[in-house]
């Protein structure tokens, strides 16, 4: 694991983007793993100004996002898909075709599961998954005591997620209590990862997924697991990180982050 700390939350977003710009041009069919949220939001403006004003090509990426409600349909504004139409995919050169999201109105979910992972093992795996975390710990839907191991799966949400999350619904009331996940081995599984955590309300979680003990309790610890995994933040998100100087000598001194700093 690396973790990488930038002053503020637009440096943060933007070497995420740059990375992602990078590994897309090094490799246009990139399998890009792709998550929500409003950490997200700003990223995908990024990505989509890169398009648009750098000539970033999306029309050979393949992209995979981590999770998406039960029972909200495609269309449904507070639907996953709903999200990623808005903020990236209507606005960049991706072929709809080439991107996936579990299906949360399928009748048969079990059987929905397993053909996501199929598709995903079918593309050759995630060369590159992107990662938020909430403030339970969850990567994905990954809600505490979520197997180490777990492929995509259902998953009730938890109290914590379901507080977090109905910000975000105009009637909280019609949140879903249930999702469809990349499970924790899906995501341990990824050729590369990199989660972005921004702000304050961060801090804490981010210290015990960082430098905590490897437990299901807390989902993004696994990732100490990742052959690759970058933990990029500002520096409010880094605050509670007790291995702040360390981290910051090992990004000024890295010969791989010469162009990134
Ligand atoms: C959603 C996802 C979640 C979010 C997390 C942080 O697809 O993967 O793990 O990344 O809940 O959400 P925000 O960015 O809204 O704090």
């Amino acid at each position: 694991m690396e973790v990488i700390i930038k002053p503020d939350r637009a440096a943060a977003t933007l070497l995420v983007a740059r990375l992602v710009d990078r590994e897309l041009r090094a490799n246009p069919s990139l399998v890009l793993g792709l998550a929500t949220g409003r950490t997200m939001e700003a990223l995908y403006a990024e990505l989509v100004r890169m398009h648009h004003e750098d000539g970033l090509d999306f029309s050979l990426c393949r992209t995979f996002n981590l999770d998406e409600y039960e029972g909200l349909a495609p269309d449904d504004p507070n639907s996953y898909r709903h999200f990623m139409h808005r903020h990236l995919f209507s606005k960049i050169n991706i072929d709809r075709r080439n991107t996936h999201l579990p299906d949360g109105m399928a009748r048969d979910l079990d059987a929905e599961c397993a053909r996501y992972e199929a598709l995903i093992a079918d593309c050759g795996g995630i060369d590159l998954q992107i990662l938020g975390i909430g403030v339970a710990g969850h990567i994905g839907f990954n809600e505490p005591l979520s197997a180490l191991r777990s492929r995509t799966r259902e998953k009730a949400l938890s109290p914590l997620t379901l507080k977090q999350n109905a910000a975000l619904f105009s009637d909280p009331v019609q949140m879903p209590t249930r999702g469809i996940t990349m499970g924790v081995g899906t995501i341990l599984d990824s050729h590369s990862c990199i989660l972005l955590a921004l702000g304050r309300d961060k801090a804490a979680i981010v210290a015990r997924a960082v430098e905590g003990p490897i437990t299901s309790m807390v989902s993004a610890s696994a990732l100490q697991l990742h052959a690759k995994c970058r933990v990029i933040v500002d520096e409010e998100a880094a605050s509670a990180l007790e291995g702040q100087a360390y981290y910051r000598w090992i990004f000024d001194n890295e010969p791989e982050w010469d162009a990134f700093r």
